[in-house]
């Protein structure tokens, strides 16, 4: 039997979903039942009645999946498929610079452990900081992990004081402004669309910030027919399949995520008949952290 039709009769078997997000290889968004940013994924893990999950990610995006549906069994098809960014931060900072504001409000990322989440005030994804932190009654704005879409927020939300975490996408924060200049020079019509986790000297090139599923939607809106992107690869599968009159060019020499490769299809067959690596949350540490996931998403209408 081919591995597609293997995995379509065993999700039908185990009234099973299969949620991926963009940076995972081609084959695994072709057969996912979703595919989406970080925000998308969350809402459609609340939204289905599957009984399983299959999470095509990496560690943080399984654990908010299950901890926003404690009832729902989530698979990772990697156990070892990590966000990096999301272990730069901890909890001892966060309770240090508490006792600094009094009125401070801990925003963290949503590439962040649960007990970061659990210790945080509210969650967010690169597709609704802005929104959120705009709306938070707070004056002082802790952000946590990642430095980079800290500091975009703070330049679209002036009237707060950010106190910046220190933490970083290894993929994001190495794109080069002067490699980003070459592309641009050699493409001279294109529109340069950039994720924020890039350095703030990349973003400064940028036509269009957003996330995932934004960079995919403005380019699927733009009249322009060529593009720079400035995010991790595997976007490009869902921007070339949407629009095969336009033309995309990598932001970087290499820009792929070495964790969401690690996603199979092999590998989410392999979870999904064995029910293996299953996510589980410390019952404590996911009953506070899931106030800040729940936070988000009411902020975030
Ligand atoms: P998005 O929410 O934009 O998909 O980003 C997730 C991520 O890990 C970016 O590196
Ligand atoms: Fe984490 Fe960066 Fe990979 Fe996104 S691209 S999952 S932030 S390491």
């Amino acid at each position: 039997m081919y591995i597609e039709d293997e995995i379509a009769a065993l999700k039908k078997e185990k009234q099973a979903i299969i949620l991926a997000h963009y940076y995972v290889p081609d084959e695994v968004q072709e057969y996912a039942d979703f595919v989406g940013d970080s925000f998308g994924l969350a809402k459609k893990a609340i939204e289905t009645d599957a009984k399983v999950i299959v999470f095509a990610g990496v560690d943080f995006m399984g654990e908010s999946a299950k901890m926003l549906n404690p009832e729902k069994k989530v698979l990772m098809p990697n156990a070892t498929a990590s966000c990096p960014m999301a272990h730069m931060a901890d909890v001892k900072t966060i309770e240090k610079v508490r006792s600094q504001y009094d009125d401070l409000a801990v925003v963290c990322y949503v590439n962040s452990t649960a007990a970061v989440k659990a210790v945080s005030d509210v969650c967010v994804t690169s597709s609704n900081a802005v929104k959120i932190v705009r709306k938070l009654p707070n004056k002082h704005i802790f952000f946590t992990p990642d430095r980079n879409l800290g500091h975009y927020v703070s330049t679209q939300v002036p009237d707060k004081h950010f106190i910046l975490n220190d933490g970083f996408c290894p993929r994001h924060d190495t794109v080069d402004p002067a490699y980003v200049k070459q592309v641009q020079a050699a493409h001279p019509q294109a529109l340069f669309l950039a994720h924020p986790e890039c350095r703030k000297e990349v973003l400064a090139l940028a036509d269009y910030v957003g996330s995932t599923s934004g960079i995919i939607d403005y380019a699927g809106k733009s009249d322009a027919k060529e593009f720079i992107i400035g995010t991790e690869g595997g976007v490009f599968y869902e921007l070339e399949t949407r629009n095969p009159g336009k033309t995309f060019y990598p932001a970087m020499e290499d820009a792929y995520c070495i964790n969401m490769k690690k996603v199979t299809l092999e590998k989410v067959r392999d979870c999904l008949r064995d029910e293996t690596n299953e996510v589980r949350v410390d019952p404590d540490v996911a009953g506070k952290a899931v106030r800040s996931l729940e936070r988000m998403l009411e902020l975030a209408k």
